[in-house]
């Protein structure tokens, strides 16, 4: 137990004693006094005295002793409840949860400003590192112009998995829940929701401007293949799941998750493994660069810890909840260079047709790879463009995907620029 917690008070309340819930209870047990589960029968790898534990959150709203509750459930329901009813009674929360802070956070953080009470969530991005408190404090007198990192542990594990020992997603996802990174639906990490929730978290703070979830366009690494590694790799590429929020040449906010083409030389590439990175644009301090564990049960108590501390030390509430500075704008704007990998029929002109296509909207192709003949008669076709406008891409796949001599669009992956 850290000498920080040896405070006699039992006033906290921790709902959920999962992953993240048992790391946490290990440092601060002589504070807890209620701990919340779904089923109190369950046999737990742990030692607690049975009179904590309850699965009625009622017992701990009513209890006037209790005024700080870590919500360690994860997902909305009955999350984003609990957490509203603790704040409207007057107690301070902190949570890890990013899919309420996500969907919920402007009408949280404003009902917590109400009651004068901490309403903190460091854990709900990128796990261990320290990301939100530097962005609410220690950077506030910058103007950010970009954020962009790989903040989902789960999809950047089973990548860095697929790209080094040629597995396929579903053999790695397995490993990754056993180790406790991923959410309770995997297809939250799978489908880019997770790194979603988060990016709209940093961009509110960041960007002064509350970006809702069905604002950011978002991608998820279902399609990716062991096979688009090597390709990339060929290229001088690899490939990772990366979430954005930049403002581009109009002054609007573009906020997206996808997976992207990370030049090898790049910092971005190295980032393997649970590891998650953010990389900041600030006017002021330049280009700052956070890289630790993005998930896992140590690395995101010491999130949730830290909170704490700052509820202990009662620091300046820093519930800072930002408004509505820049206009958001879609994905149709996206302006970036693309990989595509083709399934098309063996004959001369397929090639010809492609780029006929791509013409038609004034995207250029920058290099072709033909590879992998396969039995039935097809081939493997990768192309890379140059820098073109989503909108015209989305447009030329469609035609391209109507094509006799194209059987199949297996993946297109956008590259992400570093100039
Ligand atoms: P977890 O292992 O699935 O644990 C969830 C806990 O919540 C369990 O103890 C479960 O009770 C309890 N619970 C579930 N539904 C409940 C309900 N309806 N009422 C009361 N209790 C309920 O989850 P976790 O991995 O610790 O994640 C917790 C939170 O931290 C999530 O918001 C997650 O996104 C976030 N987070 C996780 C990580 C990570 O690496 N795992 C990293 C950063 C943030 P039982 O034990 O009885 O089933
Ligand atoms: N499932 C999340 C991840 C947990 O893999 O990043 C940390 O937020």
């Amino acid at each position: 137990m850290k000498n920080v917690f040896v405070l006699s008070k039992k006033n906290i309340a921790l709902l959920g004693m999962g992953t993240v819930g048992r790391a946490v209870y290990e440092e601060i047990k002589s504070n807890v006094s209620s701990v919340l589960v779904k089923d109190i029968t369950k046999k737990r790898n742990i030692h607690f005295s049975e009179k904590i534990i309850t699965n009625d959150f009622e017992e701990i709203i009513q209890d006037n002793n209790i005024d700080i509750v870590i919500e360690l459930i994860g997902g909305e329901t009955p999350a984003y409840n609990y957490i509203k009813r603790s704040i409207k009674s007057n107690k301070n929360v902190i949570t890890a949860n990013k899919e309420v802070m996500g969907k919920y956070g402007e009408e949280l953080l404003d009902l917590a400003e109400k009651n004068n009470v901490f309403l903190l969530y460091e854990a709900s991005v990128a796990g261990g590192i320290p990301i939100i408190s530097p962005l609410v404090s220690d950077l506030s007198a910058n103007d950010f112009s970009s954020i962009r990192g790989i903040i989902n542990g789960t999809t950047n594990y089973i990548l860095t998995k697929m790209a080094n020992e040629k597995l396929e997603l579903a053999e790695v996802l397995k490993e990754a829940q056993d180790l406790g990174y991923a959410e309770a639906d995997p297809t939250s990490d799978i489908d880019g929701f997770d790194a979603q929730y988060k990016i709209s978290i940093l961009s509110r703070i960041a960007f002064n401007t509350n970006v809702s979830i069905d604002q950011i366009y978002v991608e998820g690494i279902s399609n990716i293949k062991s096979t688009d590694f090597a390709y990339a790799s060929e290229l001088g590429y690899t490939v990772k799941l990366l979430a954005t929020a930049s403002i581009n040449n109009d002054n609007n906010l573009l906020v997206k998750v996808h997976p992207a083409l990370i030049p090898n030389h790049v910092p971005m590439s190295s980032v393997n493994g649970v590891l998650n990175a953010v990389e900041i644009k600030g006017d002021l301090v330049g280009t700052l660069w956070f890289q630790g564990a993005g998930a896992g049960a140590k690395a995101t108590a010491s999130s949730v810890l830290s909170d704490l501390i700052k509820i202990q030390n009662s620091e300046k509430k820093i519930n800072v909840n930002r408004k509505n500075t820049y206009k958001i704008t879609s994905m149709d704007s996206h302006f970036c260079q693309y990989y595509l990998r083709l399934n098309v029929s063996d004959k001369p002109g397929v090639l010809a047709s492609i780029a006929m296509e791509f013409g038609g909207k004034n995207i250029s192709i920058s290099s072709v790879l033909q590879k992998d003949l396969h039995d039935d008669g097809s081939a493997d076709l990768v192309i890379m463009t140059y820098p073109s406008l989503e909108r015209d891409m989305q447009t030329s796949i469609k035609q391209i995907n109507n094509l006799d001599t194209v059987f199949n669009i297996e993946s297109m992956i956008r590259v992400e620029s570093y100039n």
